[in-house]
């Protein structure tokens, strides 16, 4: 059996992590999102609420499962049985570190990384940029899935 990881801080979803989740569900066994859990780093939504979005998002593929993970990405996989790890490559520019970090992995463990190219549609898409780009006002509602795009207008104006 075929498994992988989606590993990520998902802060929150968008789109385009969407498409990719949906793909690698078609081309592994069993597939899980991972979210990093980072006490240094405070997002905009709590891992929590990261969870439930990712649950609500994925739950038309059974063979995907959401799960946090804190340490070494590698060393999750190991205790997990997941021997590939996946990432989207929207651009050029994410290739350098996304190479860096696959290569560091690979020679910590065994474990393989996988690149997917990102639909070119959403090849500009960053939870960073949504989450600029909704604080100031601007429409993000085709760039999320809706349930994150309502839980994203609910955290801002709460806040
Ligand atoms: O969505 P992000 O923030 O780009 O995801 C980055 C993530 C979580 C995949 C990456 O930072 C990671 O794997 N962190 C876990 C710590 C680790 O294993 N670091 C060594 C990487 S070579």
């Amino acid at each position: 059996m075929t498994h992988a990881v989606c590993p990520g801080s998902f802060d929150p979803p968008t789109v385009g992590h969407l498409d990719i989740f949906g793909r690698v569900a078609a081309l592994f066994d069993r597939v899980t999102v991972a979210v990093l859990v980072n006490p240094a780093k405070k997002g905009l939504f709590q891992v929590d609420e990261r969870l439930q979005m990712l649950r609500e998002i994925t739950a038309g593929w059974p063979n995907v499962t959401v799960d946090t993970f804190s340490g070494l990405l590698v060393d999750y996989c190991s205790a997990q049985g997941i021997g590939v790890i996946v990432k989207g490559l929207r651009a050029v520019s994410d290739f350098d570190y996304e190479l860096q970090m696959a290569q560091m992995n690979a020679g910590l463990t065994q474990v393989e990384t996988v690149f997917l190219p990102t639909a070119p549609g959403y090849s500009f898409i960053s939870s960073s940029l949504v989450k600029q780009v909704a604080t100031y006002g601007g429409d993000v509602s085709h760039l999320l899935p809706p349930v994150v795009f309502t839980a994203l207008q609910a955290k801002l104006a709460s806040s």
